[in-house]
């Protein structure tokens, strides 16, 4: 046993050795595919706020935003305060019989800050699970008298086998799923009218997809409300991403007065950027008929391991007071008075490289192109195979811009992998206004270098290695 490696030893590790680790016990094709950027092979030493540190010694400019996790930064003082506490009072982190008081203040601290009667909350570990979870309590609502379950065809909702099933991202390999998926166009409520009936349980919709940057009209939310009246369908708003502030309000549903979902889901900065934790809150008499006696009881709230862990729903209490105390949908709106703006700007100085920016509070996409001559000239630096695909050419420009973020001017961006791939600007809330500056100058510069010359940069450099010419 003596060649186990110690957390203290994890301190020594250097990049060369966790690679080599990741390729023996982890992922080998990880490590080819990130080790192409500049973050792939450097490691983090810590990050507070908005910024992280390099073990070389490198300040990087956070605008990732955690991909959802860190609307409160890195560390908040808060949430490390919150779980000291914890830790240093020796507080009971599993409560399988005894209540836990950190359940009960979440459940009710929900329901203060969530309209109308959306209540009872259940409490899981990731964002896939509240989903399932919710999903379960609309079939279970019915009492598994109604078959079928409708989604959008823009739809992230988890990688699960269920929550996969009923996600819409391009994927190269299909798993066996819930059944009676149906999809509908995101925002067509003519195509969904077409679709409800009586034997539909659940529809289930993004409010604002942070994977494309795209929102429902507030029209469409309402006619969705309103159709799930008239068929008694459980109506399902996936704000993962999007809750706790990230699009200017508390959960982007929320801009919409008197609009109530029968159950919202949420995790991600949920949790403070700390703790891995998920809830669905569902409407009082949703929740009440399907699970709401002795029976069933157990068949919910309690039954995985890790509900309802003493430290991780504590730091949900604290990360939740935190978002509502400093405001965090005024903070979101403050920066994208900067951001929207700025991004415009950079959108008209480069007309040919920036298609489109679109995007809402402090979650903007910038969907780069540069028109067929670029994307022809960048499809003959690939293998002839990857070439043909014109999403891959988009990529590489796309993976091209954030190298040259990170390397030239220590920002750190990531694109998603869902839709047209749009570069990410999501920085967390607690960004000065100068950061926002300093991310779009250092945008406006890069692109200012010409695509060409970054694509070609970036494939000779990073990726040609790797296709072995
Ligand atoms: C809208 C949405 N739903 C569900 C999920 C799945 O969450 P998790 O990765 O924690 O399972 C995500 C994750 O990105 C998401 O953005």
């Amino acid at each position: 046993m003596s060649d186990l490696i110690s957390v203290d030893e994890c301190e020594q590790l250097t990049p060369e050795h966790v690679h080599d680790l990741y390729r023996r016990h982890v992922n080998r094709s990880q490590v080819s595919l990130m080790t192409s950027f500049g973050f792939g092979r450097e490691l983090v030493e810590r990050a507070e706020g908005a910024y992280l540190w390099t073990r070389s010694g490198r300040r990087i400019l956070d605008f990732t935003g955690g991909v959802g996790v860190l609307n409160h930064g890195h560390n908040h003082p808060r949430i490390l305060a919150a779980r000291k506490r914890f830790q240093e009072l020796r507080r009971m982190e599993v409560h399988k019989t005894y209540f836990s008081p950190y359940v009960a203040a979440l459940g009710h601290n929900l329901a203060q800050l969530l309209p109308g009667d959306l209540n009872m909350s259940f409490f899981p570990n990731s964002g896939a699970e509240a989903v399932e979870g919710a999903v379960k309590l609309a079939y279970k609502y019915h009492r598994g008298r109604r078959h079928r379950i409708l989604r959008a065809d823009i739809a992230f909702h988890g990688k699960l086998l269920g929550s996969g099933s009923l996600t819409g991202a391009h994927q190269n390999f299909t798993f066996p799923g819930i059944p009676g998926v149906e999809v509908f166009p995101y925002g067509d409520l003519d195509a969904v009218r077409r679709l409800a009936g009586k034997d539909v349980y659940a529809i289930l919709i993004e409010p604002f997809s942070a994977s494309t940057m795209t929102a429902c009209s507030e029209e469409f939310l309402r006619g969705l409300r309103e159709l799930c009246d008239v068929h008694d369908i459980v109506l399902i708003f996936d704000e993962i991403y999007t809750g706790w502030g990230k699009t200017g309000s508390l959960f982007h549903f929320m801009r919409y007065p008197g609009l109530v979902p029968d159950v919202v889901t949420t995790s991600k900065s949920f949790g403070g950027g700390k703790s891995s934790i998920s809830a669905y809150i569902a409407r009082e008499p949703v929740f009440r008929k399907a699970y709401d006696n002795l029976g069933d009881s157990l068949m919910n709230s309690t039954s995985t391991t890790y509900y309802g862990f003493g430290e991780e729903t504590a730091t949900a209490v604290e990360a939740v007071n935190i978002a509502v105390e400093d405001d965090y949908p005024a903070r979101a709106r403050a920066i994208e008075r900067v951001l929207a703006p700025g991004l415009e700007r950079i959108r008209k100085t480069y007309p040919d490289t920036v298609a489109q920016v679109r995007g809402v509070g402090a979650l903007y996409g910038i969907f780069l192109d540069g028109g067929p001559k670029l994307l022809d000239r960048v499809a003959r630096l690939a293998p002839v195979g990857l070439a043909r695909d014109p999403n891959f050419r988009v990529k590489l420009i796309t993976c091209a811009v954030i190298d040259a973020l990170y390397r030239d001017h220590g920002v750190y961006a990531y694109y998603t992998l869902n839709g047209a791939n749009p570069l990410v600007a999501a920085p967390p809330l607690v960004v000065e206004p100068a950061d926002v500056e300093y991310f779009l100058d250092s945008l406006d510069q890069t692109l200012g270098q010409g695509l060409l010359r970054l694509v070609t940069r970036f494939v000779k450099e990073k990726v040609a290695p790797r296709w072995g010419s």
